[in-house]
């Protein structure tokens, strides 16, 4: 008769501990095993989303790998409500958009990832190669609206880390309806004369973060639709392009509010705004309050501070009333540089909604090496120290 020995009851535990782990083990997915080829021609959309859900389906943390090469996707959806919330994607390689861009470019995204959870992409260049679409619609011919290069939505604990999106036909980037979100280390490219490039557009979203982020592109820099709160960027480098744009806000009569924004840390290089709020002048009940705009360095920049309550753009079809958004407590603190026009600070608030609580602190911009001018409609607030321009709050 043998008898278990106290010692080996005391062990088992511990024993359990070491072999556990693999039983946990990430499942890692290499999309070449799934028939991914990463010779820039060969479709490998289908060996994508075969990797994906296999990803999503495991019970345990998954990994999915894309080695170097040039890997071509048409569009593609990462679809979710996954099993696990631990999806990790590391890219080595770069994902190349078919030539024609017709092929993606009547689809809202080329890459979707919509109801995830605990998403992380890790690397990867992203090329839509929207050049051709761009000289379509700049031609005045009609064209595909283009698609956004990469998209999160309804989408929450997603994390992207030096990720390079380049020549995307629309937006390359879209926060639409996510919470928590972090990217850092972003570098988007695209020519100062694409239209609608976008960088990264956040809107709907809460708990973003955009951090150590070049974005040189054709349109806003970064975008902040309605109901974006708890926006967090930081040492962002912008230009060519549009600069760093709240809005367009009051777009519809009813509208979430952009709250509790902060840009810390950004430098704009020969953009057409530094910082920008804009509105269109129609009734609505939207709104943008809780705004921080901190250490900003302005090289060459058209209107390095602008509120603009008469958006128009190309003055087409302007809705030509008064806005209904309500601008307020918005600080500017720390922002110097050069203005590449004489009115460096101009605030175009609304009538009916004067913006509150501007409040401007250590502001020097200067025009060719003189003073600048400040000018303001319909807006109050402070200073405080050092304010060249003039305030005219
Ligand atoms: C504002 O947003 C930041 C994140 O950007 C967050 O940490 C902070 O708690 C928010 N403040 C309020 C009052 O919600």
């Amino acid at each position: 008769m043998t008898t278990t020995s106290p010692l080996l009851l005391l062990l088992l535990p511990l024993l359990f501990l070491f072999i556990s782990p693999s039983l946990s083990a990430l499942t890692k997915l290499n999309v070449l095993s799934y028939g991914a080829k990463p010779d820039g021609s060969a479709d490998s959309t289908k060996a994508f989303l075969a990797a994906w859900a296999l990803a999503c389906a495991s019970t345990t943390p998954a990994s999915i790998y894309v080695p170097r090469g040039s890997f071509l996707l048409r569009n593609v959806k990462f679809q979710g409500h996954c099993n696990n919330r631990a999806i990790s994607i590391r890219i080595d390689g770069t994902l190349v958009a078919p030539v024609d861009y017709r092929v993606i470019g009547n689809a809202d995204s080329w890459v979707a990832f919509q109801d995830v959870d605990g998403v992380s992409i890790f690397g990867g260049k992203f090329d839509a190669r929207g050049a051709s679409l761009w000289a379509c619609k700049n031609s005045g011919n009609s064209c595909p609206g283009g698609a956004t290069t990469l998209s999160f939505s309804k989408s929450k604990n997603i994390f992207v880390v030096g990720l390079t999106s380049i020549n995307s036909q629309m937006f390359h980037i879209v926060i639409n309806g996510c919470q928590n979100v972090k990217m850092q280390g972003v570098t988007v490219t695209a020519s100062g004369n694409s239209p609608n490039t976008d960088g990264i557009h956040v809107q709907l979203s809460s708990g973003v973060t955009i951090l150590n982020s070049k974005i040189q592109t054709g349109d806003d820099c970064v975008s902040i639709g309605p109901g974006a709160t708890n926006l967090w960027m930081e040492k962002i480098t912008c230009g060519p392009g549009h600069g760093i744009s709240i809005g367009s806000l009051g777009k519809d009569q009813n509208e979430a509010g952009v709250q509790n924004v902060t840009v810390k840390t950004a430098t704009f290089i020969g953009t057409q705004n530094g910082v920008r709020i804009k509105s269109w002048a129609r009734p609505s009940n939207g709104f943008a309050r809780n705004i921080v705009f901190q250490h900003v360095t302005m090289k060459n920049v058209q209107n390095p501070i602008v509120i603009d309550q008469n958006y128009c753009p190309g003055n087409k079809n302007c809705p030509d009333q008064v806005s209904g958004v309500e601008v307020s407590d918005v600080t500017y603190q720390d922002i110097h540089g050069t203005s590449a026009t004489q009115v460096a600070v101009n605030f175009d608030c609304s009538s009916k909604h004067p913006c509150s609580g501007i409040r401007l602190e250590g502001v020097t911009l200067t025009y060719k090496n003189d003073v600048a001018a400040a000018s303001c409609k319909h807006a109050g607030g402070t200073s405080f120290g050092v304010v060249q321009p003039t305030s005219c709050l």
